[in-house]
């Protein structure tokens, strides 16, 4: 079963954003299915990383569309971004010094994500789209 299912609260209309959030879906779910089948923490690791990385490349860029339209409510949206990304630092970090050595760290952590994600897409990112969309983007 995948840890996150696509559904259509998550959708926001604007098609980048929806894009890359499918995307960073996907790979949640695919880090979710190589936990089930291996214990190997370093491929587990090293897929962390690559959502880690997605993840502030899709903040990244949905911050600029926010921020070229104006979105009034834009500094509180970053600080949203900002500390989940903060917060899932911090929880690397105690996997990378070991102070938890087992892989279902890492479980934890995607547990963590894609929780923060679904509430995310379907509530704040909501917010921006009605926004957008009223600005007649797409
Ligand atoms: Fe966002
Ligand atoms: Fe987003």
């Amino acid at each position: 079963m995948p840890l996150l299912v696509w559904n259509e609260k998550m959708e926001t209309g604007i098609k980048s954003m929806d894009d890359q959030h499918q995307y960073w879906v996907l790979l949640m779910n695919h880090l979710h299915d190589i936990l089930q089948v291996m214990v190997d923490k370093t491929v587990a690791e090293q897929a962390l990383m690559g959502i880690l990385k997605y993840t502030r490349v899709h903040f990244a860029d949905e911050e600029r569309l926010l921020l070229e339209n104006n979105y009034p409510d834009y500094a509180s949206h970053k600080k949203l971004h900002d500390d989940f990304v903060s917060q899932i630092n911090e929880l690397k970090k105690s996997i990378e010094q070991g102070k938890q050595s087992d892989w279902r760290s890492v479980l934890e952590v995607i547990n963590i994500m894609s929780r923060w994600l679904k509430d995310h897409i379907q509530g704040a990112d909501q917010k921006y789209a009605s926004f957008l969309k009223e600005k007649g983007a797409n």
